[in-house]
């Protein structure tokens, strides 16, 4: 019923829906209708209400809720169900515990707020309450380990697309997965999966984007920024949750879909701010490089500066730029 009070108040978006009306579609009393405009209110949706027009929402405001998600999962038919919580570990432990007690894929977890978000090569990852977009997928493609890189590409393309469609930055892709604004990084993804007889089992893709951020803590403060601070202005994090479900349906269909496989490799290197730069390859040891290209499984062919050449794999190392993050 929130969902259909939700619906109807922004079919009419800043201007008043009577209570009456309201009551008499939804066939509920207007003490219900009237409960469920103050529960949406709990939740953070700014309800204008006046005796004789009945009430409003109001636009450009940043919205996150359960029945936000069932409103964004009725245009995003591909997935199949969307969990909101206000506050959770993480999102991508809690798909690894969903993944194991059900079959059903994809599915959709946000977060308002992550007490243990977790980042690439075990780091933590910075999850401050009602800032970001903290989400994870759970997805079941039919293919091989080998293969399961091509989630990550997937992930990264579709929020760079995002971004630059929402907001017209000129998001780019540090390999192998980190979205870069301005030379700093304002999203991480977190791909994690697990095997069962050389076939994947599941993959969980986790997102964080720096979304309505003033500031960072001081350790990160130099290489991270949040696009309120690259556009000046409030994100409405449901649109941005829309939009990149909308790029991730698309090229999810690489899987099965040649065409758009070739799409999202061409896309993916268009974006990317590696290739073709210097790079430093930081795994067991410290090497220096020109990065040349990605191959099929998403490695980065770096040719290092003692002319060997080599596709580096991007479970074992951190790359970096000579001179900044990138
Ligand atoms: C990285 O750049 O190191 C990856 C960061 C991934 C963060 C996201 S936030 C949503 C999901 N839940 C997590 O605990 N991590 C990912």
């Amino acid at each position: 019923m929130k969902k259909a009070v939700l619906e109807a108040l922004k079919n009419s978006i800043e201007h008043y829906v009577s209570g009456e009306e309201l009551s008499q579609t939804l066939g509920v009393s207007r003490t219900m209708v009237w409960k469920i405009i103050k529960n949406l209110r709990e939740e953070g949706y700014i309800i204008e209400s006046s005796s004789r027009k009945g009430y409003q929402l109001l636009e450009n405001k940043d919205y996150l809720s359960q029945a936000e998600l069932e409103l964004i999962l009725k245009k995003q038919e591909w997935i199949s169900k969307g969990y909101f919580f206000e506050s959770i570990d993480s999102t991508n432990t809690y798909g690894k515990k969903l993944a194991l007690e059900t079959l059903e894929a994809p599915l959709l977890i946000v977060a308002n707020e992550q007490t243990a978000g977790r980042g690439r090569l075990g780091r933590q990852w910075y999850s401050k309450s009602g800032d970001g977009l903290w989400m994870s997928l759970i997805l079941r493609p039919n293919i091989s380990p080998q293969e399961s890189f091509t989630t990550t590409l997937i992930a990264a393309v579709a929020v760079a697309k995002a971004i630059r469609n929402l907001y017209g930055l000129e998001a780019g892709i540090k390999w192998p997965n980190d979205i870069i604004v301005n030379r700093q990084k304002i999203c991480g993804i977190l791909s994690e999966m697990s095997i069962e007889w050389q076939t994947v089992n599941y993959i969980v893709v986790g997102i964080g984007i720096n979304a309505n951020h003033d500031s960072f803590p001081e350790d990160i403060q130099h290489i991270a920024t949040s696009l309120k601070l690259q556009t000046g202005a409030l994100i409405e994090r449901h649109r941005l949750l829309n939009e990149i479900l909308e790029q991730f349906g698309y090229y999810f269909k690489a899987f099965t879909d040649d065409v758009i496989y070739e799409e999202l490799i061409n896309q993916y290197r268009q974006y990317s701010v590696t290739i073709g730069h210097r790079v430093r390859v930081i795994g067991k040891e410290e090497k220096v490089g020109q990065a040349l290209d990605i191959n099929k499984a998403g490695e980065l062919r770096v040719q290092f500066d003692d002319g060997t050449v080599e596709d580096v794999y991007h479970g074992e190392v951190s790359v970096r730029g000579l001179d900044y993050y990138v």
